[in-house]
């Protein structure tokens, strides 16, 4: 099957053998490839299969992901993470991944691509999630791994486990934007391959969660699909997905799209209250450290998900995203902060009459309640945690 890169802006073509995260005009690259129709059965006889490619959520699509010999990718294996239904909605859970993001989908398709162009060394800049992820497959790969990380503004645990699995980080004196900048450049010199989700094959692993949970919900497509929106690789991949299950006839119809930022982090909701007539970058700040980004790089593809998808973006304040986390974490399933800007969009959506109770909703929980411990300690309240001497009248006093 022939698979090429494709400016999203001037439609120029280049080789997928290309090292190249841009076209020449400055836009983004796609991957696409010629398939017309591609039987989906086929992906639901992989379903429980044991072997690390047929059991991995994203390889399990890889007709429609990644050309290339079994032999050759670097799976964990990823993806197949669980649907659960509360109180009449979806969530898809997306920190149930090997390193509890999302972003693992996108790492074993670039880290197969990196190994393909004979890459030795990989970086991206990141907010925390990409880093882990990025350690994790490098070590898998054999690669050496580069993180460029804000100082002091990624959590504790983000930090740990991207150490743990062996990456060097490099903690930039500034904001995500200004490490997303950099890597960029130190890219280009060093000859470094760059992982970040402006590498289009981020986004081709990415579409598998828009894919699986359709496979979920036995390819009945739900009405809306609720995501994050930070630097808008999902925004970007979720679109691409839906327009593709639609074209290869997969769905009969396309669910509709709801990108949801903190406020304070909000360029790309700026951007849909003014029919995206120009690019809005912001100087973020918010408590959803996944997602303080203020010059979103994946700005065009995400414009044209929200347009393919009837779309709509929202914002929510950082108090609606973290009552709507402790709503998630008392369900038993948790999440990070960034995540909850899911179900905080919902409500406010719904409130706006934008989105109706009879509609089946998916909120995508993009990382795992243990990534930020910090923000479940900093809310938690002196009646919960009580530290008492060891006897059992201390335990009676305290159960009241
Ligand atoms: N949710 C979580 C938990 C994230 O880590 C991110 C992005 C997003 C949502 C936003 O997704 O960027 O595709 O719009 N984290 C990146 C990182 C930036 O470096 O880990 P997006």
């Amino acid at each position: 099957m022939s698979e090429r890169l494709q400016c999203i802006s001037c439609n120029r073509e280049y080789d997928t053998n290309a090292i190249r995260y841009t076209c020449d005009c400055g836009g983004l690259l796609s991957v696409e490839r010629d398939a017309r129709h591609i039987d989906r059965s086929i992906f639901d006889a992989r379903r429980g299969a044991r072997s690390p490619v047929n059991a991995s959520g994203v390889w399990r699509f890889r007709e429609a992901v990644l050309s290339v010999d079994t032999n050759d990718i670097v799976t964990h294996p990823e993806g197949a993470t669980r649907l659960y239904e509360r109180d009449g909605l979806l969530f898809k859970h997306e920190g149930e991944n090997p390193t509890g993001s999302f972003k693992d989908r996108g790492m074993t398709v670039a880290m197969t691509q990196a190994k393909r162009l004979g890459a030795t060394a990989v970086a991206c800049a990141s907010t925390g999630n990409t880093s882990a992820s990025l350690a994790a497959y490098a070590a898998q790969a054999g690669l050496r791994a580069v993180v460029f990380v804000p100082s002091g503004k990624i959590s504790a645990g983000k930090l740990a486990q991207t150490l743990a699995y062996g990456a060097l980080v490099l903690q930039v004196r500034g904001d995500f934007d200004v490490a997303m900048t950099l890597v960029r450049a130190a890219c280009d010199h060093l000859g470094i391959y760059l992982v970040n989700s402006i590498n289009p094959f981020r986004i081709e692993g990415q579409k598998t969660i828009v894919w699986e949970l359709l496979q979920d919900l036995e390819w009945q497509a739900p009405d809306w699909i609720v995501v994050p929106a930070g630097n808008l690789g999902n925004t970007s991949a979720f679109g691409k997905a839906l327009l593709e299950a639609r074209r290869y006839g997969w769905i009969d119809r396309i669910p509709r799209l709801a990108s949801i930022q903190a406020e304070g982090a909000n360029p790309f909701f700026q951007g849909f209250e003014t029919s995206f007539a120009e690019r809005f970058r912001v100087q973020a700040e918010t408590v959803a450290s996944a997602i303080r980004i203020g010059d979103p790089v994946s700005w065009d593809r995400a414009v044209t998900a929200i347009r393919a998808t009837n779309g709509v973006v929202e914002q929510v304040t950082d108090e609606e995203l973290m009552a709507a986390k402790r709503t998630i974490d008392r369900m038993g399933i948790g999440c990070e902060p960034a995540s909850a800007t899911t179900l905080a969009g919902v409500r406010k959506l719904r409130a706006s009459g934008v989105m109706h109770e009879n509609e089946r909703i998916v909120c995508v929980l993009t990382g795992h309640v243990l990534k930020d411990t910090d923000a479940v300690m900093k809310n938690v309240s002196s009646e919960q945690i009580v530290e008492i001497d060891p006897t059992v009248e201390a335990v009676r006093h305290v159960l009241g």
